[in-house]
């Protein structure tokens, strides 16, 4: 009997063997073709004072042990450094629509409340000289929300005379006595967040009558923004799929249209987290693949959204002056057991890891509209970079994607084909594989390529026009399960690795293992 079923064991393995065969996926890239400039600020972070996304994840005081540079955490900034970090998003959130920005400056500090976030009290040891500081020590700009929801628009004015202004006003020299003397940077200002909800539940008339006010007299004085560099005004968007968050992109659209020389808008923002149903039910850890093919089914939802949004402003802006910022995004999870559920404490797994790419993959792919993203949030929070707890840091697979994007920042998209198939599980079927490519500053071609299915290799034969290839290297990022993920104790368990593959005559191969995420460049 026993032998039967060994026999029996060994039938079913030989015949099941060949599915666990390698995917032949044929790509063609024409290097000559490229399209929209994948900007930058697509890559853009979310900090929000949010459980310890701020307190313990940036600031630590200067009296910390933990190494610190004016109380903000040297671990942080150097990892943070290296992912090259276009803009920081802050301080919110829903956060800042509650937010009063004289309480968080000079020596005496206010202590106040966080009502949205774990009813815990807020320090306001981090404001705004602490932020800038930040956003210096690691090289990004300044996305400052102004609160529109609880604030007034003279708050908000008097905030960026404080920060921008060189000429010798009162608010200038407070500023100089705080410590800076000279003009801070803002790059991108938020009129306010989510204030269809969090924000202040305004219909979208009354939202667009607020943001002509912001708009008007919210003003950057910094010498320097004058001319070049100007602060881009960001307004609240759409929040979702439906019609109330078409009618608010029209709404906001039309006025766009019909704007004056008094007041303008650079930008529309929309949130879009993958969350499944809310409440967030989703663990982040301790799945299987039924999970990780529903997760990644909610994500590919974003292109959908992203079009939609853009045929609307297509109508009322047919030259894309207005860009479309996703300005909170990424998974959001069941809280991890025992934390405070008002913290978003979850973790970051591979699945994570292939999320990220394929949402940034879909921004590349919208070059020409969708010119920021800011993933939502930073450091301990919801899809975070980075994970402290005291003393230690973890970099999170999501963290090692955002690193391997890097050359993606600024180079020009340039189109691939392919038609992988798919890859199916229960009643989920996603792309087998997604890929993009660009090509940087100095004309090197990039090209990410993800393999989505978590049982299957796939063997890529590239063709490559438009460029003489001699060489290609580059990383691969996997791990052995799904729901891996980096810990304190085991941090090298989802990091990016070199993966080998060949050029010859024209054609580019290599194999990508099942659920990676795969970045190559093509030497010349
Ligand atoms: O990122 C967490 C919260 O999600 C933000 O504060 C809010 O804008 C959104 O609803």
């Amino acid at each position: 009997m026993r032998s039967l079923l060994v026999a029996f064991t060994l039938i079913v393995v030989a015949i099941t063997a060949p599915m666990m065969a390698a995917q032949k996926v044929e790509l063609s890239i024409d290097a000559s073709k490229t399209g929209a400039k994948i900007d930058r600020n697509i890559f853009g972070q979310f900090a929000e004072h949010l459980g310890h996304g701020i307190y313990e994840g940036i600031w630590v005081g200067p009296d910390s042990k933990i190494p610190n540079t004016r109380g903000i955490r040297n671990d942080v900034v150097g990892a943070l450094k290296a992912i090259n970090v276009p803009n920081v998003r802050w301080p919110g959130g829903c956060f800042a629509d509650e937010y009063h920005w004289r309480k968080s400056i000079g020596p005496q500090r206010a202590v106040t409340l966080n009502p949205n976030w774990g009813g815990v009290t807020e320090a306001n040891a981090f404001g705004t000289h602490e932020f800038m500081d930040f956003i210096d020590q690691i090289g990004a700009e300044g996305y400052v929300s102004v609160n529109v929801g609880s604030g007034t628009p003279q708050e908000a004015a008097d905030w960026l005379e404080y920060m921008t202004a060189a000429a010798p006003t009162t608010l200038v020299k407070e500023r100089a006595a705080n410590g800076h003397p000279t003009p801070y940077k803002v790059a991108l200002l938020g009129i306010g967040n989510e204030s269809w909800d969090c924000g202040g539940n305004m219909t979208p008339d009354y939202y667009v009558s607020q943001m002509k006010i912001y708009s008007r007299f919210v003003r950057n004085f910094n010498p320097e923004q004058q001319d070049k560099h100007q602060m881009l005004k960001i307004a609240v968007g759409p929040g979702g799929d439906g019609p109330r968050w078409t009618d608010w992109t029209e709404i906001v659209m039309k006025a766009y249209q019909q704007h004056t020389w008094s007041w303008d808008i650079n930008g529309l923002s929309m949130h879009n987290y993958t969350v499944g149903h809310w409440p967030p039910s989703y663990t982040s850890v301790g799945f299987g693949e039924t999970e990780y093919s529903q997760i990644l089914k909610f994500t590919l939802e974003m292109d959908g959204l992203i079009r939609k949004h853009s045929a609307i402003m297509d109508k009322y802006d047919p030259d894309k002056k207005v860009a479309l910022i996703v300005d909170e995004w990424g998974g959001w999870y069941a809280p991890l057991p025992g934390s405070n559920p008002g913290f978003l404490v979850q973790q970051n797994s591979l699945r994570d890891a292939i999320l990220a790419a394929l949402n940034l993959n879909i921004f590349a792919r919208h070059a020409d509209r969708v010119r920021g993203a800011n993933i939502a949030q930073m450091i301990n929070v919801l899809q975070a970079m980075i994970i402290t707890d005291k003393e230690k840091m973890v970099l999170t697979p999501t963290y090692y994607v955002f690193k391997m994007y890097v050359p993606f920042q600024d180079a020009t998209f340039v189109p691939v084909t392919l038609d992988a198939g798919w890859y199916t599980h229960g009643d989920v079927a996603l792309p087998r594989v997604d890929a993009i490519a660009a090509k940087d500053a100095k004309g090197k071609l990039w090209l990410e390529i993800t393999n989505l299915d978590p049982n299957q290799p796939v063997e890529i034969e590239a063709s490559l026009a438009g460029i003489t290839a001699k060489s290609v290297t580059g990383e691969t990022l996997t791990a052995p399960k799904v729901d891996s993920v980096n810990t304190f104790d085991a941090a090298d368990t989802v990091i990016p690795r070199p993966i080998s593959a060949k050029v010859q005559g024209g054609k580019l191969t290599l194999k990508l293992e099942p659920k990676s995420v795969t970045v190559v460049s093509v030497e010349q």
